[in-house]
């Protein structure tokens, strides 16, 4: 008892940055964030080419990203996934599970180099599909239905083809029903019993991924992913979408977007005995970047900030594009 009376004194404890320290309740680490990389199948293997949303990003030729990842590496990378800009595509996303496509030869030099990185794979039409659409459309058809039960087979060969290649994790992100099933089902009976399924079980409809529809020319050529992808006023469907995942056979689970869905990140964390991944998508990238590069915001602490918030919400790995900065930096060790 203080003779200023019985009141709660939190500044005590926030005196000196040591104080601080001990008893900080959240800290990021290496580990707990992925970066995320587009991989172009060209002629040019010097390709490098800045995305224009999303400054300080680039679309990769395989060199070039073996060049990246090899610096990334060397500051302490941990994991990453992967984005396949094909030179070709058509209705039916052939280059999506074709065995020497740019994802699956990215998986073989990657893992070949480095086989303690962690590799994690998309898996996903859209960025092969000549209508951008994350699963089958009928050749010609531009009323925007999308099909969904003929599309998991293809969905499950892009993930061996994933796994073949040597991807230690693959992430379905098409929001296709029952296509975690499908993909472990398949993984089971060509012998990836050992691979694990992160599924993007709770993904939104958002206009936060404006950015990387341009960075993997994945932009629906018509219609939208309404249909698919959930909507973003709902929080309770979340909850079935991730139950659904989980007796599919998913292992992880990914929220996406992060930062403007914590209180689905905690829900899911409350909910689900897996781990729980968040994706700090496109827009939330180029919104910090934007303002960091105007000189409105202190770019690096809203980063951490920002990240630190998806963290203390629930998520245990963070899939967010500022990864090779704050290992650059020194930021996250
Ligand atoms: C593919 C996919 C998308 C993202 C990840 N996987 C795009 C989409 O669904 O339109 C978005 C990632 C980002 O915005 O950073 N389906």
């Amino acid at each position: 008892m203080s003779e200023f009376g019985d009141f709660f004194r939190g500044r005590r404890l926030r005196r000196t940055a040591a104080l601080r320290e001990i008893v900080r309740e959240t800290a990021l680490h290496a580990a707990d964030l992925m970066m995320a990389y587009f991989v172009v199948e060209t002629d040019d293997p010097t390709f490098r080419k800045e995305i224009g949303a999303m400054p300080g990003q680039y679309q990769l030729s395989l060199q070039e990203l073996e060049k990246q990842v090899e610096a990334a590496v060397a500051t302490g990378l941990r994991s990453c996934i992967l984005f396949g800009i094909p030179k070709e595509k058509d209705y039916r996303g052939s280059e999506a599970y074709n065995k020497d496509g740019v994802v699956q030869q990215a998986v073989r030099l990657l893992k070949k180099r480095w086989p303690n990185l962690v590799v994690c794979t998309d898996v996903c039409l859209c960025e092969y599909t000549d209508h951008g659409h994350c699963g089958l459309v009928r050749q010609g058809d531009t009323s925007g239905e999308v099909h969904n039960d003929p599309t998991l087979s293809l969905l499950a060969k892009t993930a061996i083809s994933h796994a073949e290649a040597g991807a230690d994790i693959v992430a379905p992100s098409d929001m296709m029903d029952g296509r975690v099933q499908a993909i472990r089902r398949a993984l089971d009976q060509n012998g990836f019993s050992h691979i694990p399924v992160m599924s993007y079980a709770v993904k939104y409809a958002s206009s936060f991924y404006g950015p990387f529809r341009e960075a993997a020319e994945s932009t629906p050529q018509f219609g939208d992913r309404k249909t698919y992808q959930m909507d973003p006023a709902n929080r309770v469907e979340a909850m079935r979408e991730a139950a659904a995942d989980i007796a599919e056979g998913a292992d992880m689970l990914i929220v996406k977007p992060a930062g403007p869905y914590l209180d689905i990140i905690r829900d899911v964390r409350d909910r689900f005995d897996v781990p729980v991944a968040a994706y700090q998508v496109s827009g939330e990238y180029s919104m910090i970047r934007a303002a960091g590069l105007n000189g409105w915001i202190n770019e690096d602490a809203v980063v951490m900030e920002s990240l630190l918030g998806i963290k203390r919400a629930g998520a245990g790995l963070i899939i967010t594009y500022f990864t090779e900065d704050l290992l650059r930096k020194g930021l996250v060790k």
